[in-house]
């Protein structure tokens, strides 16, 4: 395998060392090859919110597996996944499962040019910001975050000029970066695409006003504005990100904590818009194992669960109580934020608020606390450019302890 690993930022690069290998997991657990313990903070990029090998997950899987594993057909589960998709997700309306997030934002940016073009021709461009991460589909893969910012590529070879030539970039939280592109190019402006939290290159809230700010911008120029909800539907609020900051996007991508842990994406959005999707309209998107029972039985019953009340306040009490203790102990400048069941911590001593404040990360430091957070079974995302993950399955104890492993750690 390319690096010894199926995705890159699992090859512990950027920490110089080499990746761990995991043979089971159990709530806030996890445990290698060698029988070691640690305390998980990446729940597999995000997908984890209940805790691994959740029991009612486990018992919707076990339900499942003795009807068939897939049929391409139509079930009775994709409709209960649709119709909890459009209650919990404040502005999606009609839904489309697919099988991960890089093929869900693929078809929402397909779906934005077809929509747009329809009266304007010219409308095909498409506005991301530096940093955020939409998956690897060519069009996209233009200083993302994630991998990519973690490997320091500021592109992939194989991506064509011609595949991002309608792609444009702008900083993050700069209204006067997005006016500007919006007059430049004037009547092109497809869509606007964004992580409305930035969970790929750290964890960077917006501004206040700033995603109100784009909402406004791309209403008052018929461009679409699609959030990019793969990381934070579901993980920022039960509503996702829309709901926590009460701004709508015309479309939504979803992914990762939808599929409770199994291959699953998603786009939704206004019906008006979504209509234009095949077989209902002429904009072609399929997927051979889309909406697969196994993966819609499992998010369903990932979704029933954290539905159950006080799920979200408690998470966000976890979060918020580990990054004040590790802020509490580390001995060294550090920035720090937290969302719901998401946390980013700095070796920075200024505030970061877009992907260029990210230059001033201290990797030295970050690299050295990693290996000593590692060595006493602390198990974060072996980046500086990732987004922590909290889960309904830790407890206070395990944060405590992840607290004294940090009081314990030389930087
Ligand atoms: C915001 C965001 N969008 C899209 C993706 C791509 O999702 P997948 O890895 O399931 O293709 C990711 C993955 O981390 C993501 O964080």
């Amino acid at each position: 395998m390319p690096g010894g690993v199926n995705s890159p930022v699992r090859a512990f690069k950027s920490i110089d060392s080499s990746p761990i290998f995991f043979k089971k997991a159990k709530g806030a657990y996890l445990w290698d090859e060698d029988d070691n313990q640690y305390i998980d903070f990446v729940g597999s990029w995000g997908p984890m919110i209940l805790g691994h090998a959740d029991p009612s997950i486990e018992a919707a899987l076990q339900a499942a597996i003795v009807n068939g594993t897939s049929f391409g057909a139509p079930t009775r589960l994709e409709n209960e996944m649709a119709a909890e998709v459009i209650k919990l997700v404040p502005s999606i309306e009609m839904v489309r499962m697919v099988n991960s997030g890089t093929e869900a934002v693929m078809s929402a940016i397909r779906l934005a040019r077809a929509y747009t073009t329809r009266e304007n021709p010219e409308q095909t461009k498409i506005l991301k910001f530096k940093g955020c991460y939409h998956g690897h589909a060519d069009a996209l893969l233009v200083q993302a975050g994630s991998g990519v910012a973690t490997l320091g590529l500021p592109d992939s070879p194989g991506v064509t000029k011609n595949a991002t030539q309608d792609t444009i970039l702008a900083d993050y939280n700069s209204p006067e970066a997005v006016t500007e592109i919006f007059e430049k190019y004037k009547g092109q402006i497809s869509a606007v695409i964004l992580e409305p939290v930035m969970g790929n290159a750290g964890c960077i809230l917006p501004k206040p006003g700033y995603l109100e700010f784009l909402r406004e911008i791309t209403t008052a120029n018929n461009t679409l504005l699609i959030f990019d909800e793969v990381m934070t539907g579901f993980r920022v609020a039960l509503g996702g990100a829309q709901q926590r900051f009460n701004v709508m996007p015309d479309l939504t991508t979803l992914g990762k904590v939808i599929g409770g842990g199994l291959p699953v994406g998603a786009y939704g959005g206004r019906r008006e818009i979504m209509e234009m999707v095949a077989p209902a309209g002429p904009m072609y998107q399929a997927g051979t194992l889309s909406g697969n029972p196994l993966a819609m039985s499992a998010g369903l019953a990932c979704l029933k669960k954290i539905q159950e009340p006080g799920f979200y306040d408690e998470l966000e009490k976890k979060s918020q109580y580990l990054i004040d203790g590790m802020t509490r102990v580390i001995d060294a400048p550090l920035q720090t934020t937290v969302c719901g069941g998401m946390f980013g911590f700095a070796f920075s001593s200024s505030p970061i608020y877009n992907y260029a404040d990210t230059k001033t990360v201290d990797s030295d430091s970050f690299k050295k606390f990693y290996l000593s957070m590692l060595e006493q079974g602390v198990y974060f995302a072996p980046s500086a450019f990732e987004a922590g993950f909290v889960s309904g399955a830790h407890s206070y104890e395990d944060l405590d302890r992840v607290i004294e492993a940090c009081r314990l750690t030389n930087l």
